[in-house]
């Protein structure tokens, strides 16, 4: 009898590194698979990983995610596809001036216990570092804010989040809990500097569905995503279980944070306050 094969403990034994070898970037099958990610995210606009957190893993980090979602900070706002403040000077047909709706939910980094298993998988260096080379990436480092290093994103019953362009050239997400219904990631690849890209956009704010893509919502699923150059958005939730899909973020800086006005924004709080978590 031998159960040891079944012992998940560290950032490795999650991950499904027979399928993924992401520990092995210095072989020649490492290099090739990275190299292999590195182009389907400069084609497409994102690197898609199904099954990168093996079955049994995936439960622990759900179940974990589910006993701290209560730990989430709710934020409603409306905002254009560009996260931009209105301009009076522009013009009333101007996209930009269209508003979407956000409600969602965020466990913030200081909120998940320090032994738990997502911050094992966050803190692991050669997911960093397999990350930065898909990003073409020369100086990466994990994100020094707070809050918002690694946080956990909720959308309960109502939560959606609208149509934008992110702030960030990247983002990395890890699906791990899809919800009752709802909570389609949908995206338009790589329009962003098009020379119709506003026509584009405001036939997507329309409902227009060409070019729109869905991603299948997978548990277990890895994605570096460019959400800069692509419109995307989260579609309505509803029913009891949350959707739940931790954000690990990087620089290309060390020690780099977000502003004490943004942690306000999607936490409430600026993370500064002593002693209230050891
Ligand atoms: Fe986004």
């Amino acid at each position: 009898m031998n159960n040891v094969v079944n012992v998940i403990d560290t950032a490795a034994d999650m991950v499904n590194l027979a399928r993924y070898p992401i520990a092995d970037l210095d072989t020649a099958e490492g290099a090739a698979f990275a190299k292999q990610c590195r182009r389907e995210y400069l084609e497409t606009g994102l690197c898609m990983l199904p099954d990168f957190i093996v079955p049994g893993a995936r439960q622990i980090l759900a179940e974990e995610a589910s006993a701290i979602s209560s730990e989430a900070y709710f934020c409603k706002s409306t905002h254009n596809a560009y996260l931009t403040e209105d301009n009076p000077e522009w013009s009333v047909q101007d996209v930009a001036k269209r508003q979407e709706q956000t409600y969602v939910g965020s466990v913030a980094y200081d909120r998940i216990p320090d032994d738990a298993y997502l911050r094992r998988l966050y803190l692991w260096d050669p997911l960093k570092d397999f990350i930065g080379s898909v990003l073409g990436k020369s100086e990466f480092y994990r994100f020094a804010d707070p809050l918002g290093a690694c946080s956990i994103n909720v959308f309960v019953d109502g939560g959606e989040h609208g149509w934008h362009f992110d702030e960030s050239e990247f983002t990395v997400t890890l699906m791990l809990q899809a919800p009752t219904s709802g909570g389609a990631f949908e995206y338009v690849p790589k329009i962003r500097g098009r020379a119709n890209e506003k026509e584009i956009v405001a036939a997507v704010l329309d409902g227009n569905r060409n070019g729109v893509v869905e991603l299948p919502f997978t548990a277990g699923t890895l994605l570096i995503f460019g959400g800069q150059q692509t419109i995307h958005r989260v579609t309505r939730v509803s029913g009891r279980r949350a959707r739940l899909v931790p954000v690990l973020c990087y620089s290309e800086q060390p020690d780099l944070k977000n502003s004490e006005s943004v942690r306000m924004l999607f936490w409430g709080r600026t993370g500064n306050e002593a002693g209230l978590r050891a």
